[in-house]
């Protein structure tokens, strides 16, 4: 493969479409989050060997609780499960591991987990993998202005004071994460179901048919170059 001569710095995918591959296969909707774990391995190693910097996964939503108890059960323990069996793996390659999203009810375990793996790997400089673990772009912007009226609170600062960007993006869960340039939602359905709202604003939007346990390489390289094809403005006009 060519070397891209523009590549996103950040990438946000909605790994939809796991419960579809399952049941075309005749099987649980957990053994398609199963092989969906195995597709972001796959993905980690492409994008180092590509040079991306970032990558989001929408793990888990804020929403995800409204499924049954089961299927919550299942994504959680494939988590811990991805912690424990490649932390080591992780470190090795270099690999820097964030969580964005609401700690508020994730299972301890999990929490335990996601934050190991956050403090081991944070000197890490390589590639960074955010979870978006019990995550909603609603909930984030709420907290962040929780989070805004507490600081100026806590310095005796006015709460008069208009709120600049800058201040919105360090409350918010991704910080410091660079804007999303390229956002990819796999299994053919077209919404950004509650995603990074924020980041997302001038993004690219890519829509692959393809359910998440089959992205693949070609399925990366397809959106990278259709990526390169695009010309960015930022509300503009065309340099
Ligand atoms: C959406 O597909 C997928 C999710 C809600 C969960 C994503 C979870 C994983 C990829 C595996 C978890 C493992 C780790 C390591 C975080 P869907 O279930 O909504 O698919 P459907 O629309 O076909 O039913």
């Amino acid at each position: 493969m060519k070397p891209k001569t523009k590549l996103p710095e950040h990438i946000a995918i909605i790994m939809d479409g796991n419960g579809r591959w399952a049941t075309s296969k005749g099987l649980a909707r957990k053994e398609g989050h199963k092989e969906g774990s195995l597709a972001i391995d796959r993905l980690m190693d492409i994008a180092i060997e590509i040079g991306i910097k970032n990558i989001s996964l929408y793990a888990f939503s804020t929403e995800n609780w409204k499924r049954p108890i089961a299927e919550v059960r299942a994504i959680f323990g494939l988590l811990e499960d991805f912690i424990d069996s490649r932390l080591d793996s992780i470190l090795s390659k270099n690999i820097k591991i964030l969580h964005s999203g609401s700690r508020k009810m994730i299972p301890p375990g999990s929490l335990k987990r996601i934050d190991r793996a956050v403090d081991v790997t944070a000197n890490n400089k390589g590639i960074v993998i955010n979870f978006c673990l019990n995550y909603g772009s609603q909930d984030e912007i709420l907290n962040a202005f929780h989070k805004i009226i507490q600081n100026r609170l806590k310095k005796k600062k006015s709460l008069e004071k208009e709120i600049k960007p800058e201040e919105m993006e360090e409350a918010l869960y991704t910080y410091p994460l660079p804007p999303v340039d390229m956002l990819i939602r796999t299994a053919g359905e077209k919404r950004v179901s509650n995603f990074l709202l924020w980041q997302i604003a001038y993004a690219e939007i890519y829509f692959t048919d393809t359910l998440w346990p089959d992205f693949d390489k070609k399925s990366l390289h397809d959106a990278l170059d259709w990526y390169a094809s695009r010309t960015r403005k930022f509300g503009g006009l065309e340099k």
